[in-house]
């Protein structure tokens, strides 16, 4: 598998890319069969999972597929009252803001995600062998960020309250939800992903003091947990340029890059110790085929650059999801030219 050679220092047989947010809303197969159903109950799905994760393998020959679910599924899946709202994203009933609120957060059962792993199952019998399939989980601060909102957020201002006024209340919410983290990736090592990522997605709303003192512990811990089974872990955040040293340190072998650092920079600045993973500004592949040819050269360039200086790997992909409304033949394309370049 070429996505496993490059995120454990082999040299893969092809360059390897998937893109996030492959599955979903640029593909017009996802849209006809979402159309009459709402997305977290496609989530706890097992043939419509295992379909949607399959749509852009087959279309597009990416490297790996990612398992089609959500960051809020496995508190769905504890009981935790919760939407996806289109167009605005998770929403949750009761945010969470006091001990008793803490206290009453439910436990994640591997049970309760029984629809995920079977979906695994299935998908182990479809994908081709070549192709990796990645399973994933959102880290603690990014799922407290939703539950403590109430829902998406620009300033994340109640989070970074009781953090920096609560730090009791916060450890033990941001413990509990290390331990969800840690029983959801597990059930899908269990259920036989071959690589794990881990979505940070809104830490680089923090300073790196803010980051190391509150949130790299429990990061940490779901790192090491899982570490003992030995498939490759993916640590990425938005706008993380300068946590990627710390970000890199609670434990991975690999490290999610966005568009604002250059691929030889975030190598170095990670000391060349786990593979990168990155790094095209999802934008560009909405601004036609010669903005895409030059800006994945320069990324290839600047990531053989850093392999070639000793980072052990280069997965190509997006520095955040895959927008809505790009083209999918333009998604294809930009595979095609990733494998010959
Ligand atoms: O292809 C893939 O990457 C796999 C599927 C996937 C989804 N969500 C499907 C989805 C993955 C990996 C996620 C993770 C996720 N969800 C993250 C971390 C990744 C990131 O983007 O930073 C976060 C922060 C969420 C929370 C979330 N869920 C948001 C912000 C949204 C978008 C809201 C919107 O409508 O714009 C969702 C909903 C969601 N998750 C959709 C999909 C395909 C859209 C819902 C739909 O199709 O109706």
């Amino acid at each position: 598998m070429p996505l496993i050679a490059a995120a454990t220092g082999r040299v893969p047989a092809r360059r390897p890319v998937w893109f996030m947010r492959q599955a979903g809303r640029s593909l017009p197969e996802y849209r006809a069969i979402r159309a009459d159903r709402g997305m977290l109950e496609s989530c706890f799905d097992p043939e419509l999972v295992c379909e949607i994760t399959m749509q852009p393998v087959r279309r597009h020959d990416t490297d790996a597929a990612i398992l089609f679910s959500d960051i809020v599924v496995p508190l769905k899946a504890a009981g935790v009252d919760l939407d996806i709202v289109p167009g605005t994203g998770p929403v949750i009933a009761s945010p969470i803001r006091t001990a008793a609120d803490v206290a009453a957060l439910p436990r994640l059962e591997p049970e309760a995600v029984g629809a995920v792993t079977a979906a695994i199952g299935l998908l182990l019998e479809e994908l081709p062998p070549t192709v990796s399939l990645i399973g994933f989980a959102g880290a603690p601060f990014t799922l407290a960020s939703y539950l403590i909102e109430g829902g998406p957020s620009r300033t994340y201002e109640h989070t970074k309250a009781m953090m920096l006024a609560e730090p009791d209340l916060w450890h033990a919410l941001m413990g509990r939800l290390a331990d969800l983290t840690i029983a959801f990736l597990r059930a899908q090592i269990a259920a036989g992903v071959d690589a794990v990522q881990l979505f940070d997605s809104w830490a680089g709303t923090l300073s790196e003091s803010a980051y190391e003192a509150f949130v790299a512990p429990h990061s940490t811990r779901v790192m090491a947990e899982i570490e003992q089974f030995g498939v490759p872990r993916i640590h990425f955040g938005v706008g993380t340029g300068e946590l990627l040293g710390a970000m890199t340190r609670v434990g991975t072998d690999v490290i999610g890059v966005d568009w604002r650092t250059p691929l030889d920079v975030a190598a170095e600045r990670v000391g060349r110790s786990v593979a990168i993973q990155g790094n095209l500004d999802p934008t560009v592949l909405l601004a036609g085929p010669e903005a895409v040819r030059r800006e994945l050269t320069r990324i290839i360039a600047e990531g053989d650059r850093a392999v070639a200086a000793g980072t052990p790997g280069h997965i190509v992909n997006l520095g955040h999801g895959v927008l809505p409304n790009t083209d999918a033949d333009a998604i294809t394309h930009a595979v095609e030219l990733i494998h010959t370049l």
